[in-house]
């Protein structure tokens, strides 16, 4: 079904197409090697709606910086773990980001795994996670707590990417707090924009009180279907919203996410050649090109 996605994202080069956020299609260069690494950029992506496609950007768009000679640590901020367990990582018998959290005076670094993908770091989380909130209220600085944790490991990282989990509390604020950017992926459903208004005050009420600089770094259409009318007014709509915010980059509906989830492996190893595979590299190449990745 999905699996033979159309539209701009595949078009080929001896075309001038439109792309589907409406702005002409381009390439982006592959990202010139670094000479060295750090300190790293940090981007949350945040979103308060479930199943919107956070935690598979975050894999996917990890490994791709990854693949492009970034050194790249995913920071799994979701008590279903689901970052972790896609990633192939085991949490049940290992430190995870809670105990990261809750001890100011551990190391980092015996909570950082290795993941199978070549210079891609995972800080897993488990439902212990689910815990944090109710012991960092009465913490000092309690928004500044995953800040401070990640300060210690920045240096090594070109990037380190947060998958928030679907809510706006206290987490969500520590992982903006935490940001020098954030993303917003939307699916291209129903009701895309509902909510969207309450994640885009609570980024400026973090900017007002919490971190002054932090950044829109861009909305991800996520879960488009160049063949529906629908998916295709929803995009445009969401382009009304966000304008030039809105990533040229669009991610594909296509069943070959839920079957790399599965594997424990990003889409980029399980299925290299595949669409959704191209789209997240891209993505990848989009964000160095707009400077928000080194
Ligand atoms: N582009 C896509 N096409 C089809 N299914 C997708 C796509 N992106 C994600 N999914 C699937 O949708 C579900 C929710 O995605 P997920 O990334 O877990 O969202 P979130 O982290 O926002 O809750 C997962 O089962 C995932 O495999
Ligand atoms: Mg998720």
């Amino acid at each position: 079904m999905a699996g033979s996605k159309r539209g701009a994202t595949t078009a080929s080069e001896n075309e001038t197409p439109i792309g589907p956020t409406g702005r002409p299609y381009r390439g982006f260069p592959t990202p010139p090697k670094l000479d060295g690494h750090g300190p790293a950029r940090i981007i949350a992506l945040c979103n308060q709606k479930g199943g919107v496609g956070k935690t598979t950007t975050t894999i996917n768009l990890a490994a791709s910086l990854a693949g492009y000679g970034r050194k790249v640590l995913a920071v799994d901020f979701d008590p279903q773990g689901a970052l972790s367990a896609g990633l192939g990582i085991q949490t049940h018998d290992i430190p995870t980001i809670y105990d990261l959290l809750l001890d100011s005076k551990r190391d980092p670094y015996e909570v950082v795994v290795a993941s199978r993908v070549e210079n891609l770091d995972v800080i897993p989380a488990n439902i212990d996670l689910s815990a944090a909130e109710v012991h960092l209220v009465n913490e000092v600085a309690r928004e500044q707590t995953l800040a401070r944790a990640l300060r210690k490991v920045a240096a090594d990282y070109d990037v380190i990417l947060i998958d928030c989990q679907p809510s706006l509390g206290l987490l969500t604020v520590n992982a903006l707090t935490a940001s020098h950017g954030v993303i917003i992926p939307l699916e291209c459903e129903f009701f895309a924009l509902r909510g969207v208004a309450m994640l885009i005050e609570t980024i400026d009420k973090v900017r007002d009180r919490l971190n002054p600089t932090i950044a829109l770094d861009g909305v991800l259409a996520t879960m488009y279907d160049a063949r529906t009318l629908h998916s295709r007014e929803v995009l445009e709509r969401v382009v009304d919203a966000f304008g030039d915010d809105v990533l040229e980059t669009v991610i594909g509906r296509t069943v070959k996410f839920p079957d790399a989830s599965v594997s424990g492996m990003p889409i980029t190893e399980f299925a290299p050649e595949h669409a959704a595979a191209q789209a997240y590299l891209r993505l990848a190449r989009e964000l160095v090109a707009r400077g928000a990745v080194a």
